[in-house]
């Protein structure tokens, strides 16, 4: 149903190898279940890794529950390689112990899977976070879209202040 190959979007990606109708678990986010304490630390410790080391990063720890996460990052798991768009056809939807990677719209063959990462919106590090996503309702940074309108009055605040408005 999928294959991971180079995306335009970033890297690799996931692409549809046949159409894939709506509301289809396509993919299950799979890796190493630890707590929400380990969870945290090892997140911590990569953005560190990757702050020091200057590269662009991941970070592959998933909310399970109130007390799991999923630590995602082994190579056997493909769907760390899902990018972000800002005109996602997939959401994760977490049905019992398991994080499914879901359709939201139908997808044709060919096309990258894509889901919202979900980050917040925080005026201080958004930059960061270029979205290169090509869709034509693309917001410009990886912000989700619950987010889009505190994104749009920091834009428009800086706007007044330059135009002393
Ligand atoms: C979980 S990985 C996705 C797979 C990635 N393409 C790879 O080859 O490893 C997440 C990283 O991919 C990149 N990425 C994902 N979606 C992106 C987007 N819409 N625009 C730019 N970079 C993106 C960012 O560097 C992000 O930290
Ligand atoms: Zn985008």
């Amino acid at each position: 149903m999928w294959k991971v190959k180079r995306s335009k979007i970033h890297g690799a990606g996931v692409f549809a190898t046949k159409q894939i109708p709506k509301n289809t678990d396509i993919i299950e986010y799979i890796g190493e279940k630890v707590t929400k304490k380990v969870g945290d630390i090892r997140s911590a410790q990569r953005i560190k890794k990757y702050l020091n080391s200057n590269k662009t990063g991941s970070v592959y720890i998933f909310e399970l529950n109130k007390k799991f996460d999923i630590d995602g990052s082994p190579l056997y798991n493909k769907a760390r390689y899902i990018n972000h768009s800002c005109e996602p056809n997939c959401e994760v939807s977490i049905k019992g112990n398991r994080i499914w990677i879901t359709s939201i719209k139908k997808i044709k063959k060919g096309e990258e899977l894509s889901y919202d990462y979900g980050y917040e919106f925080d005026k201080d590090d958004f930059k960061d976070h270029v979205c290169k996503c090509g869709s034509k309702y693309c917001i410009g940074y990886i912000i989700s879209s619950d987010h889009w309108n505190k994104f749009i009055a920091h834009l428009t605040k800086n706007v007044k202040k330059l135009k002393n408005l």
